[in-house]
């Protein structure tokens, strides 16, 4: 990696690095933040910077940002749209799972500590590694499947009632907010799909177009790849875009007991 270097009110302080706001700064508030390099063989550390709020955006990406642009720019983090939109800046903020993009710092009083999401492994600094929550995904086979062609030869449609069975569902953006807060998913990851994955089974549970509803439950029926969820309801609490993960595991399980019987 480039070696850069500090700016002058930055110092190492300790195992971090301490950056100090500059004199005369009236809003100063204070980030620290998780920090991971795999190349460099150190173990993590959080280093501390100032911002002046006055200087800055209004969100906590927006500090980030600023840090990475004037700071220190090896601040490693995911984002795309700033807009809650992609789910790429997930991450934990003062104990809590959401989108940098879409917390306002001025929620928050006093040190914003950021952390990378709970439970994942960490790539570097706030980027968690989503390989095995996206193979996940992809195990549930997350598009509509059919077996006969459209009736009218052209398209598939849906009654609006049927449409509606999928709002709160097609709303997620995969950000892992919920199945990262979920202590199921913390002990159990390797076997239970988490709420994340479980939610988008659901959606095409719930899908009247879709005609591979009997398979899709044939593989779900299992003692842990749903079965995990103890509805500690962390994953309803969390999610970002106020969908409710714990809600679709329960439709999904009563799905199950009425094919049953
Ligand atoms: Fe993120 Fe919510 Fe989707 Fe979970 S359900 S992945 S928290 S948007
Ligand atoms: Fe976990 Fe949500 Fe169930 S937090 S245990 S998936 S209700
Ligand atoms: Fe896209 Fe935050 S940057 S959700």
């Amino acid at each position: 990696m480039a070696e850069f270097t500090l700016p002058a009110n930055s110092k190492i302080k300790g195992k971090g690095r301490e950056h100090t706001a500059a004199a005369g700064a009236a809003r100063v508030r204070s980030f620290r933040i998780y920090r991971y390099d795999p190349d460099s063989g150190e173990n993590p550390r959080y280093d501390r910077f100032e911002i002046d709020l006055d200087d800055t955006g209004p969100m906590v990406l927006d500090a980030l940002i600023k840090i990475k642009n004037e700071i220190d720019p090896t601040l490693t983090f995911r984002r795309s749209c700033r807009e809650g939109i992609c789910g790429s800046c997930s991450m934990n903020i003062n104990g809590r799972n959401g989108l940098a993009c879409t917390t306002a710092i001025e929620d928050y009083r006093g040190e914003v500590r950021i952390t990378p999401l709970p439970h994942m492994d960490v790539i570097k600094d706030l980027v968690p590694d989503f390989t095995h929550f996206f193979s996940q995904y992809a195990s549930v086979r997350p598009w509509l499947q059919t077996e006969a062609p459209p009736a009218d030869g052209r398209e598939r449609l849906q009654s609006p009632e049927d449409r509606a069975k999928l709002d709160g569902l097609y709303e997620c953006i995969l950000c892992a907010c919920c199945s990262s807060s979920c202590p199921s998913y913390w002990w159990n990851a390797d076997k239970f799909l988490g709420p994340a994955i479980i939610l988008q089974a659901y959606r095409f549970l719930a899908d009247s177009r879709d005609e591979a509803t009997e398979n899709r439950l044939d593989e779900l029926e299992d003692p842990f790849l749903l079965y995990r969820c103890h509805t500690i309801m962390n994953c309803a609490n969390v999610c970002p875009k106020g969908l409710n993960p714990a809600k679709a595991i329960a439709e999904t399980k009563k799905m199950l007991v009425e094919r049953a019987v």
